[in-house]
């Protein structure tokens, strides 16, 4: 049974944009208290543009390959667009993942809404996206 796509796979074993960003100008860290994995987003921001993104995440395969499409995403894009991903997408964009790891790609967006509102707020700016629910419930948390 075939349960990860070639692209998680890809994504998994070869993450994009692992990493740290001294000085970054947005930082966001959510955990999931059920699996109790964690995730965090680094974002250099230059006139309104996301110049670079890196990643940590001390999570289950399917975060990590969510965290490196979901940078992949968001990279050299404008916030405007960033705050726009959804983890649906990010899902889509990985050809899918199995039902009861949706919550996983949650993790990333909710990880990459948390920094873009950390620039926004140190920069008094307004921030425009939905942060999704915390995945602490039990509905995607599988
Ligand atoms: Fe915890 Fe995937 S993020 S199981």
């Amino acid at each position: 049974m075939v349960l990860y796509s070639e692209k998680v796979m890809d994504h998994f074993r070869n993450p994009r944009n692992v990493g740290v960003i001294e000085n970054a100008d947005g930082v966001g860290e959510v955990g999931n208290a059920k699996c109790g994995d964690i995730m965090k987003i680094y974002l250099k921001i230059e006139n309104g543009i996301i110049e670079d993104v890196k990643f940590e995440t001390f999570g289950c395969g399917s975060a990590i390959a969510s965290s490196s499409m979901a940078t992949e995403m968001i990279k050299g894009k404008p916030l405007s667009e960033a705050m726009q991903l959804t983890n649906r997408a990010v899902a889509e964009a990985l050809d899918g993942l199995p039902p009861h790891k949706l919550h996983c790609s949650v993790l990333a967006e909710e990880a990459i809404k948390r920094a873009l509102e950390d620039y926004c707020k140190k920069n008094g700016i307004q921030f425009e996206g939905i942060i999704p629910a915390s995945c602490d419930s039990e509905d995607h948390c599988g």
